[in-house]
C-alpha cells in the first residue's frame, strides 16, 4: 500500500451512516469539499417522534450506493482515483452503522484502497478543518449533538482528551425531549429553535447545574424543571377555566430554554479554556447549528480573546465530509483499519486514537 505524498492532492471519500442520515462526500486533502451528499431520513422518522433503528438501517441499505455514485460524480472523480475510504464506526446505532461499514469494507475490497475507521465524534471535531483551512491543533472542542455533550482538548499531535461530558442527557436530548413535550415534533433542534424567534430568552427562568471540581454538564434538572413548569401551566390553565394555548407564549418559553442550554454549555467552555489557558476554541455537532449557541459562543470568545471556529450549519449536523476530514489525518498517520473492523455502538474518543 502506498501513499501519496503531502503535497500531492489527497482524495478521501468519507462515508456516514450512524443514524438517520446517509452521507458520502469527496474532501480533498482534509480541507476542501468536493462533494457532499446528504440524504436525509427525517421526514421518515418524524411520524414516530424520533429515530426507529429498524428502518435506519433499512432506509440506509436502499440509499448507500446511490449516495456514493452522486458524491463520487459530483466531485468529478471515479472510484480508482480515491486514495481511501474512510467511514464511520461508532458510536451510533449499530445496524445503521454497518451499513455504511459494510459498504467502505466492499469497496476498499474491490478497489484494493486503504479503509479508515473514524469515531463519529472526531468526525464531527474535523468539521472545523473544513470550515477553517488554516485551523491545527490545539484547540478546546465543545461538541454537542443528539448523544454527547463533550469538552474536547484537541492536542498538538491530533489525539483527545475528553476534559468533560455529560452526566445524564446530551444537550441535543434535552432539547427534541422539549419540543417533543411541546408537541413541536421531530428533529426536536431546530424545530425549538425555529418556534423561539422573536420570544424573550429571560421570560422564563431555568437551573443551570454545576459540579464542584468538574467541568461535566447535567441537562436532567433543566430537562425536568421545563417540564415541570409546563406541566403546571396547563394545570394552572385548566383550573382557571382559561385556554392554555392562547395563555402560553410558546416564543417566550422556548427563547429561555434554548437560552439557557446555550449559557451552559458556553461557561463550561469558558471555564475550560480559562482553565487550560488554550487560545483557540472550535463548536461542532448537531447543537452547534443553534443560532443562540452560536452567538453566546462568539460573544464569550471575543470577551475572553480566544481565536473560535464555527462550523456552517451544514458541517455541523451529520454529514461525511466531517467524516472524509478526520480520515484524511488517520491516512497521513497511517491508521488504517483491517477488513475485521467492526461497528461499535459506544466507543471512546480516545480509544479511537490508537
Ligand atoms: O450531530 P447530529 O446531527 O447527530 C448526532 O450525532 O446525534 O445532532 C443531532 C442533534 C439533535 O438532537 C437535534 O435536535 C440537534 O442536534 N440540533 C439542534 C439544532 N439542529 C440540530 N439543536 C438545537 N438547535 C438547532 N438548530
Ligand atoms: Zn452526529
Amino acid at each position: 500500500m502506498t501513499l501519496k505524498s503531502e503535497n500531492r492532492e489527497v482524495l478521501i471519500l468519507g462515508i456516514e451512516s450512524s443514524c438517520d442520515e446517509t452521507a458520502a462526500a469527496v474532501v480533498a486533502s482534509g480541507r476542501f469539499i468536493r462533494s457532499n451528499i446528504i440524504a436525509s431520513q427525517a421526514d421518515l422518522h418524524s411520524r414516530y417522534g424520533g429515530v426507529v433503528p429498524e428502518i435506519a438501517s433499512r432506509q440506509h441499505v436502499g440509499s448507500v450506493l446511490p449516495v456514493i455514485d452522486e458524491a463520487l460524480s459530483k466531485a468529478e472523480v471515479t472510484l480508482a482515483e480515491i486514495d481511501a475510504i474512510a467511514v464511520t464506526s461508532g458510536p451510533g446505532l449499530v445496524g445503521a452503522l454497518l451499513v455504511g461499514l459494510s459498504t467502505a469494507k466492499g469497496l476498499a475490497e474491490v478497489t484494493g484502497k486503504p479503509l479508515v475507521a473514524v469515531h463519529h465524534i472526531a468526525g464531527h471535531i474535523a468539521a472545523n478543518y473544513l470550515a477553517d483551512p488554516k485551523l491545527e491543533p490545539p484547540f478546546l472542542c465543545l461538541v454537542v449533538s443528539g448523544g454527547h455533550s463533550h469538552l474536547v482538548m484537541v492536542k498538538p499531535d491530533g489525539s483527545f482528551e475528553t476534559m468533560a461530558r455529560t452526566r445524564d442527557d446530551a444537550a441535543g436530548e434535552a432539547f427534541d425531549k422539549i419540543a417533543r413535550a411541546l408537541g413541536l415534533g421531530y428533529p426536536g433542534g431546530p424545530l425549538l429553535e425555529k418556534a423561539a424567534v422573536g420570544g424573550r430568552s429571560d421570560a422564563f427562568s431555568f437551573p443551570q447545574t454545576r459540579f464542584p471540581d468538574s467541568l461535566d454538564f447535567s441537562f436532567s434538572g433543566l430537562k425536568t424543571a421545563a417540564l415541570n413548569q409546563l406541566n403546571q401551566l396547563r394545570q394552572q390553565a385548566a383550573s382557571d377555566g382559561s385556554d392554555f394555548e392562547q395563555s402560553f407564549c410558546l416564543a417566550d418559553f422556548t427563547a429561555s430554554f434554548q437560552q439557557a442550554i446555550a449559557d451552559t454549555l458556553v461557561e463550561h467552555t469558558r471555564a475550560a479554556a480559562l482553565e487550560t489557558g488554550v487560545h483557540r476554541l472550535a463548536i461542532a455537532g448537531g447543537v452547534a447549528a443553534n443560532g443562540a449557541l452560536r452567538s453566546a459562543m462568539t460573544k464569550m470568545a471575543a470577551e475572553e480573546d480566544l481565536e473560535l471556529t464555527i462550523p456552517p450549519l451544514i458541517l455541523c449536523t451529520d454529514n461525511a465530509a466531517m467524516i472524509a476530514a478526520a480520515g484524511y489525518r488517520d491516512y497521513l498517520a497511517g491508521r488504517f483499519a483491517d477488513r475485521s473492523l467492526n461497528a461499535r455502538s459506544s466507543l471512546s474518543l480516545e480509544e479511537s486514537f490508537a
